[in-house]
Formats: C-alpha cells, sequence, structure tokens
C-alpha cells in the first residue's frame, strides 16, 4: 500500500509517498528555517504564510502518478495552528477532490514511527519488537514513552519546562549562534574536547529519582555565565556550546536507561529532531553495549527532524480512515 503523507506542522512543508510504511518512494521538503533564522526563531505567521506558498507545488513534486496512490496521511497536531491549517485543509481538499481515503497522524507519533523506516540500516533490518520504549525530544516535546504495540502508548514522563529541543535553541540564541540551535550548538562544540572545556553547567534533575525532564535552569545557568563576559569569545562560545551539549545529552541518557531498567523494554527508540545530535546517538551507543537484549532504532539522520515521511509511515501502521469532514487540525494533540 503506497501512502502519500503531508507534513505541515511548523516550518517545514513536506509530502512524501511511502510503501508499506517502510519503502521510501518520494519524499520532497521545503524548509521556511533560512526565513525564520533572520528572526532568531519560528515566526508564526510567517511560517503559516511559506507553507502555503510550499504545499501544492511540494506535494506535485512529490506524485508521479495519481493511481499509485492508495491513501492520503496528514499531520492533524500538535503544531502551529497556521502551519497546521496548510497541510490539513489542503489533503482534505485533496482527499475529496481524488476520492481517496485520509488518515489523521499525531505528528509525535509519525517521530516515532521514523524507528521503522528501511533506510534506516543494514540489510538485515527486522523492526522494532514491542515492547518499546521511546525518548522522543523535539523542538517543543521531551517524552518518555512505553509503546505497548502499534498505535499503543503509555506517557511516562515529560519536560516539567522547556524541551530539549527549545533549550538547544535558547541557549543558542543567548550565545548568538543561529536557528536551529541544535545543529548550531553541535558545531560549535565539535572545535573543543572535554580537557580544552573549563566551564560546568548543571544537569537538571540529573540526580532526582523522578523521570522527568526539566531545561529551563540550563537556560538561565548560561544566562548567568555570557552576562559574566565582557564579549563573547570563540572559545567561549565553543566552550558553552559543549558543555550544553553534554549536559542536555547526559541528562536524557540516564533518564532513559533508568526507565529501561524499570520497564525491561524489547526495543529502544531514539527519535525527533534532537535525535540528529550525533553526539547524543553515540552517548545512546556506548550505554547499549550493557544492555544486550534490548535493540536500539533511531531513524537516519535526515529523518530524525520534520519531514512528511514519518507522516505516512505512521498512518500504515496505524491504517485507520475517517471522512475528511471530521478531520481537524488540533495544535495541542497529545501523546496517549
Ligand atoms: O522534530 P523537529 O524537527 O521539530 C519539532 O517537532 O519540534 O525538532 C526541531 C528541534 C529544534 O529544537 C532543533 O534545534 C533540534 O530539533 N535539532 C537538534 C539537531 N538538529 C535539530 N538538536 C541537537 N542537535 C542537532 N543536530
Ligand atoms: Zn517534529
Amino acid at each position: 500500500m503506497k501512502i502519500l503523507g503531508i507534513e505541515s506542522s511548523c516550518d517545514e512543508t513536506g509530502a512524501s509517498i511511502v510503501e508499506d510504511g517502510v519503502q521510501i518512494v518520494s519524499n520532497v521538503l521545503a524548509s521556511s528555517i533560512a526565513i525564520q533564522r533572520k528572526w532568531g526563531g519560528v515566526v508564526p505567521e510567517q511560517a503559516a504564510r511559506e507553507q502555503i506558498k510550499s504545499i501544492v507545488p511540494v506535494i506535485s513534486e512529490s506524485i508521479e502518478n495519481l493511481n499509485d496512490i492508495d491513501a492520503i496521511a496528514v499531520t492533524v497536531g500538535p503544531g502551529l495552528i497556521g502551519s497546521l491549517l496548510v497541510g490539513v485543509e489542503t489533503a482534505k481538499t485533496l482527499a475529496y477532490a481524488w476520492n481517496k481515503p485520509i488518515i489523521p497522524v499525531n505528528h509525535l507519533v509519525g517521530h516515532i514511527y521514523g524507528c521503522w523506516l528501511k533506510e534506516n540500516t543494514k540489510e538485515d533490518f527486522n523492526v522494532p519488537e514491542f515492547p518499546a520504549l521511546g525518548l522522543l525530544v523535539s523542538g517543543g516535546h521531551t517524552e518518555l514513552v512505553i509503546m505497548g504495540s502499534h498505535g499503543k502508548f503509555k506517557l511516562i514522563s515529560t519536560t516539567r519546562d522547556d524541551a530539549a529541543g527549545e533549550a538547544f535553541d535558547k541557549t543558542a540564541r543567548l550565545l548568538g549562534l543561529s536557528y536551529p540551535g541544535g545543529p548550531s550548538i553541535s558545531k560549535a562544540a565539535s572545535l573543543v574536547t572535554k580537557k580544552d572545556s573549563c566551564i560546568t553547567l548543571p544537569r537538571p534533575l540529573l540526580d532526582n529519582s523522578s523521570l522527568d525532564f526539566s531545561f529551563s535552569g540550563l537556560k538561565t545557568a548560561v544566562l548567568y555565565e555570557v552576562k559574566k563576559q565582557k564579549i563573547l569569545s570563540g572559545d567561549f562560545i565553543s566552550q558553552m556550546a559543549f558543555e550544553i551539549q553534554e549536559s542536555i545529552t547526559e541528562v536524557l541518557v540516564k533518564k532513559t536507561f533508568i526507565a529501561a531498567e524499570k520497564f525491561k523494554p524489547k526495543s529502544l527508540l531514539l527519535c525527533g529532531g534532537v535525535a540528529a545530535n550525533k553526539r547524543l546517538r553515540e552517548r545512546f551507543e556506548e550505554k547499549m553495549n550493557d544492555y544486550p537484549k534490548i535493540q536500539f532504532y533511531c531513524p537516519p539522520i535526515q529523518y530524525c527532524t520534520d519531514n512528511a515521511v514519518l507522516v505516512a509511515s505512521a498512518a500504515y501502521f496505524n491504517y485507520s480512515p475517517i471522512a475528511w469532514q471530521e478531520i481537524n487540525a488540533n495544535p495541542s494533540l497529545e501523546i496517549h
């Protein structure tokens, strides 16, 4: 079965056809990140306007033959309402005009299905087994979930304040680095090694027995360090970036493996935009050596951040079309 996925929850406009949930047939992505960068973050109205410009060309480019598509899937939330509406209304119109079934997709669930993509791997790729423990780390979410089977999620913990991606974005901004902060911090951090770094930042909630996360204190700690400087030297920026990345990744890894000890999953899934972080992936892979019974999955780097492949894949494994009239954007949709 070939599903056309449509993604427009934030500043990326994506359309993709995926076969049987794992095989990518086409994948087109337009991004307004370069425009958002000028403002140091996403301006919702601007992101929505860019979605309107891109949605039809992106969808057209993703489709070679309309007869190939069995169904349409669209992200209905969470996200920015203006951006979401563009994808949702376009998908509904196409479902009606082309007489195709339509499936609403939760963006967070989409991120998790990045771990099912065939490109994921070597030849002998086996899909994740259940129960799976997922760490979902994006610009707006930091959540640990247990996945009992397809579409069955139990939220175990979340962030009490900022999300991990938000922490990267906000601290990057304090250092004068460009949006999105994750890749900028990662690049600046790569210029130093541990022995060069003489700054120590807090590891929020690291020794707390709760599985919850909290990253706003890290942002405040960075702000204090920045205020102490007369000018932000290149060395200072790199050392701070290194320490920010160490702090965030250490907390994410520690909490996830406490959850792994507790829930004893068969698979561990790392997903969401922050999963593109090489240091985070490396730390997870290192730690997996202590857990030979758990299989580790993480989407290829280009499928960690927002794209429509994730939407089409999630819709295949949770195939439940509804009438197009009943599909609505929901900016605060949660995982459950
Ligand atoms: O999943 P995503 O594309 O959008 C949301 O659903 O939020 O995630 C975007 C977030 C941003 O906060 C961005 O800074 C972060 O993912 N990100 C990274 C990296 N690439 C993107 N964070 C750390 N390292 C990266 N390489
Ligand atoms: Zn996302």
